[in-house]
């Protein structure tokens, strides 16, 4: 997947440039050629000029070409740079960085806001992104993913707001809850969702029903969703096409035995590709907000990365498997209702929803 993309960059002088600066220094033996947004935030440019500066500093001193370019892609209030630092020395040589930000608030924007996933690593969050693909340089390479957005089945998009928000009324979101059922923390959920009369989605493991029927028999009294998250938990992107299918089917008939028909699926592990979404009938739903309430077993953690992400239309991931998450949900979902929202189903809140959200 590693592949240098050379002249492509530094070519196509595609950046048009808005409200750039530029520099050029000649003489016999050099040509210096620097070239660099500048943008309406102070802190954004003062980023720049950084990337600028330590790409001069790399220059060595008989190199018979340099240069500092960019392209840039603009999506709604969103501008992302690829920066390419180039010197010819004998050989030429390139080095990338990139930023991305949002053009109302000067703040950068993260690859997990724009896939919903935190699937895609990257170096300090650089990143540029165009319609089709995510670029990540490091260093003299760079580093490209097709752009999928996980949330974008069966939602394309998700701008923080539904519909109903439009029209004045509650904006909604979605708690969902992965790898239960689960004995000790599962009814708990239940307990504290109940006592709110609020929905949401359990995401359960096929193989751990039989042995928690109560479990799930209260979920579905007390009205909430519960979607399919595999039989046996394994990434379905190392299964062949007839064991993805009856890690699928399995869980649904044992579902089916209890009077429920499940009919969405999330991938264990937030995994899957174009040729899973193909195979599989049912719409896989990833997420818009990860509590990464596995890794932090923190509470205070939990609560603070949902307060400060949240908006109308996100669906947020934790897991019935932690104290930590139970408290976490029990601060939650009172604070979410003063704040505003509608707690409800992954199913209600894409059911509707035509103005913000485009359903596949
Ligand atoms: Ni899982």
């Amino acid at each position: 997947m590693y592949y240098k993309i050379l002249l492509l960059f530094l070519l196509c002088g595609c950046g048009s440039t808005p409200y750039g600066a530029q520099e050029i220094i000649e003489n016999n033996e050099q040509v210096t050629r620097i070239t660099y947004p500048v943008t309406d935030h102070t802190d954004i440019n003062d980023q720049i000029l950084e990337k600028v500066q330590a790409c001069r500093n790399s220059f060595s001193l008989n190199s018979q070409e340099r240069q500092f370019s960019y392209i840039q892609y603009i999506e709604e209030d969103t501008i992302s740079f690829l920066f390419t630092c180039y010197e010819y020395n004998i050989t030429s040589q390139f080095t990338y960085d990139a930023l991305t930000y949002n053009t109302k608030t000067g703040e950068e924007y993260s690859i997990q806001e724009l896939t919903g996933t935190n699937e895609i690593p990257s170096q300090d969050n650089s990143f540029y992104y165009d319609q089709d693909t995510i670029y990540i340089p490091y260093g003299d390479t760079i580093k490209t993913y097709p752009r999928n957005n996980a949330i974008s089945i069966p939602i394309i998009k998700v701008d923080g707001k539904s519909d109903n928000e439009v029209e004045n009324t509650r904006p909604k979101i979605a708690l969902t809850f992965d790898d239960g059922p689960n004995a000790r923390y599962t009814p708990k959920i239940l307990e504290i969702l109940e006592k709110y009369n609020v929905e949401a989605t359990f995401f359960v493991i096929g193989q751990q029903i039989k042995s928690h029927e109560n479990v799930i028999k209260e979920m579905i009294s007390d009205g909430h969703q519960i979607g399919i998250h595999t039989f046996t938990h394994r990434d379905l992107t190392k299964l062949r096409d007839k064991e993805i299918l009856e890690e699928i089917s399995l869980t649904k008939d044992v579902l089916n035995d209890m009077g429920y028909t499940a009919n969405t699926v999330r991938p264990p592990y937030g995994s899957y590709n174009d040729h899973i979404v193909k195979l599989v009938k049912e719409p896989l739903v990833l997420w818009t907000i990860d509590t990464r309430d596995w890794e932090s077993k923190d509470s205070k953690k939990i609560v603070s990365v949902v307060k400060s992400k949240v908006r109308g239309g996100d669906i947020i991931l934790f897991h019935d498997m932690y104290e930590s998450t139970v408290e976490a949900v029990r601060v939650l979902v009172p604070y979410l209702i003063d704040e505003g929202y509608d707690l409800v189903s992954v199913e209600k809140l894409i059911a509707n929803c035509t103005v913000y959200c485009v359903k596949e």
